[in-house]
């Protein structure tokens, strides 16, 4: 198993918040899927199990990273879409802030696929009828590991 439909907003929000429940220090999520497709909805989900109040989460579209305070430190939460290179990339210090201490989420950080940290879980994002498809894929045998944890969940649940 490698996705799970979810029909509506409330199923999304539901698999966040198990996601979410398994994420610990240093992990990197990165979020994929177009304009639209549910990137910062499916944030403001995992960053309420990380002790964030929802209407703290807002797109970072122009603000380009917000931080967060949460139970296990700082949430940075990325936005990439309007950066034209690496250089501005490494101005707003990205590869110092992604990963390290607290948990990160980077949305569109396909447009930087060599700037990504070399271990991260990305999450992609296909609207599909009145939904959403949601696919995790794993780079590194920690992802890996978390996703067989996810997935165990969300089996033994249905
Ligand atoms: N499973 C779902 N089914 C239908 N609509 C969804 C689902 N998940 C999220 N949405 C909706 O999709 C929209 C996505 O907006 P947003 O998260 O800002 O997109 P992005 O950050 O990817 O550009 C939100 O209005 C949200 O209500
Ligand atoms: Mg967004």
């Amino acid at each position: 198993m490698n996705n799970i439909y979810c029909e509506n907003e409330e199923k999304t929000k539901e698999f966040g918040q198990i996601l979410g429940s398994f994420l610990g220090e240093g992990d990197v999520l990165c979020l994929s899927g177009g304009l639209g497709a549910g990137k910062t909805y499916l944030v403001k989900a995992i960053a309420t199990v990380l002790g964030v109040n929802p209407s703290d989460v807002t797109s970072p579209t122009f603000s380009i990273m917000n931080i967060y305070k949460g139970k296990v430190g700082a949430i940075k939460h990325f936005d990439l879409y309007r950066l034209n290179n690496s250089e501005e990339l490494e101005d707003i210090g990205f590869s110092e802030y992604a990963g390290n201490d607290g948990i990160t989420f980077i949305e569109w950080g396909e447009l930087f696929a060599d700037e990504m940290p070399t271990q991260h879980l990305n999450v992609k994002i296909i609207p599909e009828g009145v939904g959403r498809r949601i696919f995790l894929e794993p780079c590194g045998r920690h992802y890996e590991e978390l996703c067989e944890k996810v997935w165990t969940f969300v089996n033994v649940r249905n």
